[in-house]
């Protein structure tokens, strides 16, 4: 068997073990193992790529190998689970910004050894995937600063929107694209990539800059999908099948993420990328919602209250990931359960910072996935709930969002918990949370507030529930 037989074989397996893995991380049952055969498949795809003949020495891979491990080793270690859309955004540019570079160093490589035997010979697949990922990865790497720098708060969070905007994204991306066209014609006149990349650059930062608040989310797993779109084209100039593969991958699970992120927000692609939820005004003012019809409750109340109840619902918000309050969430679950309750959990898609944030968490904490209830799932049984404690969760339980139509989470399917029986509400105060509106829940005739941090309170409730 040729070596190029045996890589191809090499890249094969590792092509099915990333399709594998993907599978797996589709049910957190059996994400830790899709995990690790992504990691084996990259693995393999890695030793067998550094095998190739062509590479004449190791010194400068080897010292990109221990520098990126470092930095990766770093930041996973340090980052905190609430910074976790931003750090993905960061590796989103990142690939973007590998596809540049290598794209480029191709075309210049082959552009000299042609100038060099005096005939230019490149084909039409290798000028137009260069042009598609220097192109697609400019776009990437700015876009994705631009998020990170957003959601890290070193650019304002807020969308930045200005008369004229949609002329100049679509004159930026006409010039992108008759630059391209030229270069794919003209492929030895190599420094009109430079000028391609700039211009994706400059595209990358006039699309994300407009968008903010809660739509955020849906960028960064959009982004995503580019950067996999720009390592297939890298894949495509390079003809490495692996490449193109796992490109693909990225590219087509990104947009379905970024799709079931859409709906999970009611909002179209296009609406997010062109409309700017900032934009829209909102009319309620906090006091007129909240003032004199807030009830405040303590943990022994509510203790006693779920001493009585039969059916209790927990829905998690991000208030839960900053406090790190999932441990006597696990504690209270499994007194409430000696009791003979029925407890569960209500899931929304996009409670937290990133999708599958509130599982994760909860996951850490054993809590049995069976619990986990999806949106869709859990809302029909609200009304037969007893009690639902919301626990730093807002916009996902915003009313507003059913009867508001002027709101900027109008239409946004949320969890019912108001149609419950008695809400409880524990958070620090009445600040809104992402989307930054008030929330007519808390002043709803069965919701009480109970104040403090979520970690904290919930070490209350469960000391009290055990003494009621
Ligand atoms: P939010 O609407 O952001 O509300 C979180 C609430 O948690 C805040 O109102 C805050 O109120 C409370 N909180 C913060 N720290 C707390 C602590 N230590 N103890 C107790 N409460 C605390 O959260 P949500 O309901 O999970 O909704 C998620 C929002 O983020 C949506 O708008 C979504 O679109 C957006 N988003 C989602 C994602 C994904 S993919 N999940 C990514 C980015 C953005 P106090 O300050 O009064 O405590």
């Amino acid at each position: 068997m040729t070596t190029a037989v045996l890589v191809n074989l090499a890249y094969l397996v590792a092509a099915v073990l990333f399709i594998f893995g993907l599978k797996g991380l589709t049910h957190p049952k059996s994400a830790v193992r899709g995990n690790l055969m992504g990691a084996v498949g990259m693995l393999i795809a890695i030793v067998v790529t550094l095998l190739n003949e062509q590479i004449l020495s190791y010194g400068l891979i080897v010292t990109g190998l221990l520098v990126g491990a470092a930095i990766g080793i770093i930041l996973a270690l340090s980052i905190k689970m609430t910074a976790m859309p931003q750090l993905v955004g960061l590796f989103n540019g990142f690939g973007g910004i590998a596809s540049v570079l290598v794209a480029g160093a191709v075309l210049f490589q082959v552009m000299m050894s042609a100038a060099g035997a005096g005939v230019v010979e490149a084909g039409l697949q290798f000028t137009i995937a260069t042009v598609a990922s220097g192109l697609i990865g400019a776009v990437t790497f700015l876009g994705s600063l631009i998020a990170f720098g957003k959601l890290q708060g070193i650019v304002t969070e807020k969308p930045v929107r200005y008369p004229g905007e949609q002329v100049v994204k679509v004159l930026i991306l006409l010039a992108a694209l008759a630059v391209g066209v030229y270069l794919v014609m003209n492929p030895a006149l190599t420094e009109y990539y430079w000028i391609l990349v700039a211009l994706g650059a400059l595209l990358g930062i006039v699309l994300v800059i407009p968008i903010g608040g809660a739509d955020m989310p849906i960028v960064i797993a959009l982004l995503n999908s580019y950067s996999g779109l720009a390592a297939a084209a890298t894949g495509f100039v390079l003809s490495n099948s692996i490449l193109i593969i796992s490109g693909s991958l990225v590219g087509a699970s990104g947009i379905i993420l970024t799709t079931i992120m859409c709906k999970a927000m009611n909002r179209s692609l296009a609406n997010v990328l062109f409309g700017g939820v900032g934009a829209v005004q909102q009319s309620a003012q906090m006091d007129d919602i909240y003032e004199g019809k807030i009830k405040q409750t303590s943990a022994d109340e509510v203790a006693m209250i779920l001493k009585t109840a039969q059916r209790v619902v927990i829905v998690p918000g991000y208030g839960m990931a900053v406090a790190r309050a999932q441990t006597p969430v696990r504690m209270l679950t499994e007194s409430m359960e000696a009791d003979g309750i029925e407890v569960e959990f209500g899931i929304h898609p996009v409670a937290g910072r990133m999708p599958g944030h509130m599982n994760v968490l909860l996951a850490e904490e054993d809590i049995s996935y069976d619990k986990l209830r999806e949106m869709d799932q859990i809302n029909p049984s609200f009304p037969q709930t007893d009690v639902t404690i919301v626990l730093g969760a807002n916009d996902v339980v915003n009313p507003q969002a059913r009867e508001a139509a002027d709101s900027p989470i109008a239409g946004m399917p949320i969890l019912n918990v108001d149609k419950s029986r008695t809400v409880v509400v524990i958070k620090r105060s009445l600040s809104p949370g992402f989307a930054g509106i008030p929330n007519p829940l808390f002043a709803a005739d069965n919701t009480l507030m109970l104040f403090g941090d979520g970690k904290k309170v919930m070490e209350e409730l469960v000391a009290e529930y055990k003494e009621a």
